[in-house]
Order: structure tokens, then sequence, then C-alpha cells
């Protein structure tokens, strides 16, 4: 009896070292260690047999058991460490970055050419003094037409024109309607630009577009005259388009300015002489510009025996297709980066 039980002790503890061995990860050593040396184990089994023997036989039985025990122990314990030893290895290798790979190359955007001459715009106007301010894209008639001198019934509210959303509220079809809030908001001296999004019922076509930009201005003080209106245009275009330009006035009709002028750039790609640019006219029309209706600033609470003061409108987009020789106006909105790359 003892000899057999010692039999299956020391065939037991064999098979326990060749398991530990023959374990590859973590989750089966631990299921050798349940199995063989658990509370339900073999080694438990073998050791229930132990009633059967003779009370001297027992010491012999009982640390043969042991010392299995014991080996058992200190092999699943060096193989947990050698599994560890080895998983850490491996992730540490999958871990690794290779410092000598090239980086990730992330293209860097830029800016949409209108915002580059808008910016420029902003730069030219501020280092003169002016403030930029904003105003609402959705506007009030009274702001867009009414208190701008613009009667009812004057083409430019038609509603082929113009966006109602209502009577009273409409998509603003100029920036001129800042003016009103600008004067009704401060009293001179006032000097503004106010550059942004206006809406007209216009077709999409390679110089039309329903939504565009315009950048206003408005100065008013005392002692404003047509003269102050050339000087400040004909600074902000050199600054725009360099020295040689030239600028030339010619008259026309605004409600909301008197005199009004159109203002027309000499074209700085062939100087005067015509050319595609400027289909053969040598000049190029560019803004629209006035000295500020009276009725205007009585509108808005000046005095026009005190203050007097000029104004003008100008097309973001033309003057953007000017500077970059862009001949499409719809280049502007497609955003196609192989066109946008170029600025
Ligand atoms: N509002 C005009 C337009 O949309 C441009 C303009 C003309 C603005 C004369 C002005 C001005 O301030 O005085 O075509």
């Amino acid at each position: 009896m003892i000899k057999d039980i010692l039999n299956n002790l020391e065939i037991l503890g064999e098979r326990i070292l060749d398991n530990v061995k023959a374990s590859a990860d973590l989750s089966q050593i631990n299921e050798v260690r349940v199995r063989i040396l658990g509370k339900k184990g073999e080694l438990t089994s073998i050791l229930k047999q132990m009633g059967r023997l003779m009370e001297d036989e027992r010491p012999l039985v009982g640390m043969k058991a042991n010392e299995l025990r014991e080996t058992a122990e200190r092999a699943i314990a060096e193989r947990v460490a050698e599994l560890k030893a080895h998983n850490f290895e491996k992730s540490v290798k999958k871990e690794t970055i290779d410092v000598t790979l090239p980086g990730k190359r992330r293209p860097q955007g830029k800016s949409h050419p209108m915002s580059i001459v808008l910016d420029d715009l902003k730069d030219i106007f501020r280092s003169m003094g002016y403030t930029v301010v904003g105003g609402p894209e959705i506007e009030e008639v009274k702001y867009v037409f009414d208190m701008l001198n613009t009667a009812e019934g004057h083409p430019a509210r038609d509603e082929s024109d113009t966006f109602y959303i209502s009577d009273k509220v409409v998509l603003r079809t100029q920036t001129s309607s800042v003016q009103i809030r600008t004067m009704l908001e401060s009293s001179p001296p006032i000097a503004i630009i106010s550059p942004g999004r206006v809406f007209r019922r216009d077709e999409f076509d390679a110089t039309h577009s329903p939504v565009f930009h315009q950048c206003e201005a408005l100065v008013v003080d005392k002692n404003i005259t047509f003269a102050d209106l050339k000087g400040t245009l004909e600074t902000f275009m050199k600054r725009l388009y360099g020295d040689s330009v030239r600028l030339r006035f010619r008259p026309h009709q605004f409600p909301y300015t008197e005199p009004s002028a159109e203002v027309d750039l000499s074209c700085f790609k062939c100087g005067g002489t015509g050319c595609s640019m400027c289909k053969g006219e040598g000049w190029i029309e560019m803004l629209g510009a006035g000295v500020v209706h009276p009725q205007v600033l009585r509108n808005c609470g000046i005095d026009p025996d005190v203050y007097s003061g000029f104004a003008f409108g100008v097309g973001i987009e033309r003057i953007t297709m000017m500077r970059y020789e862009i001949d499409d106006l719809r280049l502007l909105y497609e955003n196609d980066v192989r066109f946008l790359r170029q600025f």
C-alpha cells in the first residue's frame, strides 16, 4: 500500500515538472497548479489514501508529499517568472519606436486669397486710423434702403435684385447698411471700414454670385471733402497694387452720396495701354464712392451744416481677382486645393 502511494507521488512529481515546463503562458501554468496542487487536485486525492496506512507509515508519506509540494511550487514560480520576462520582452519589442523612420508629413493650411486680401485691407485702413466694424447680414429694410435715402420704388429695392425675408427684412444687398448703424451708435469723428457678405438675386457665373463680399468705408468729421476721398482711395489703391497705379473718377449716381462717383483703376497689368485684363480699356472699374448725402447724415441725427463725410464700397472678389489675375469668380468658391495652393 505505502509503496503504491509513494510510487504515485513520484510519478506525480515528474508529471508536474513536465507540465510546468510545457506551459506556454500564464493561464496554462495556473491551470496546472490548480489541477495538481489545488484543494481538489491530484496531490490531495493521493493524500486521502493515507487513511488506509499504518500509523508509523504516515510520516514518511507526509514528508514526501511536502517535498513534492515545495519542489512543484518552486518550479511553478520559476516558470511564471520566465513567462513574465518573456511577455515583457515581447511587448517592448512590439512597442519600440524606430526613430530613424521618416515622420508623417502634415500639410499646412494656407489663407484663402480673399482672406489674404481682406487682411491687407484691414491693415491698410487700420494704419490710417480706421476701426473695423461688422454688421448683420439679415438686415432691416430701413438700414439697407430707407435711411440711405433710397426711396421706395428705387430699382435697387426691386424683388428681382433683393432677397426679401419679409416687407421689412432683407438679406443685405450692400454693406452700406453699416454706415447707418455706425452713425446711429456713435458720433463724429467716425472712420470705419466694414467688410462682410452681401446677397443679390444674381445668377452664378464667371463674374456674378448671389453671395459675395464688400468692404464699406465711412468717414464723418468736420471739413471732410471729396479731396479727402480722393487721397484716401489713392493711398488705398497704391498700397494694394503698387505706386504706379492711377485712379479715374467718373460721375455716377448713388442715393446716399452727392456727388457720387465710380472709380476706375489704371490697368496695373498693361499700365493703361489696353490688354486682355482690362479688355482693351486701359481702366478697370473698382468701386462706388461719394460725399455722404446731407439727408443721410440728418437721418442719423448728425448736423450736415457742421459735419460732412465720404463713403465708398468695394467688392472684395473684384480686388482679389484683379490682384491675382483670376478670370472666373467661381474659382474663389469652389475651394479646389490645386487652385488654393497657389497663393
Ligand atoms: N453700395 C454700393 C454698391 O453696392 C457701393 C457704394 C457706392 C458704397 C457709393 C458707398 C458709396 O458707400 O458711397 O454698389
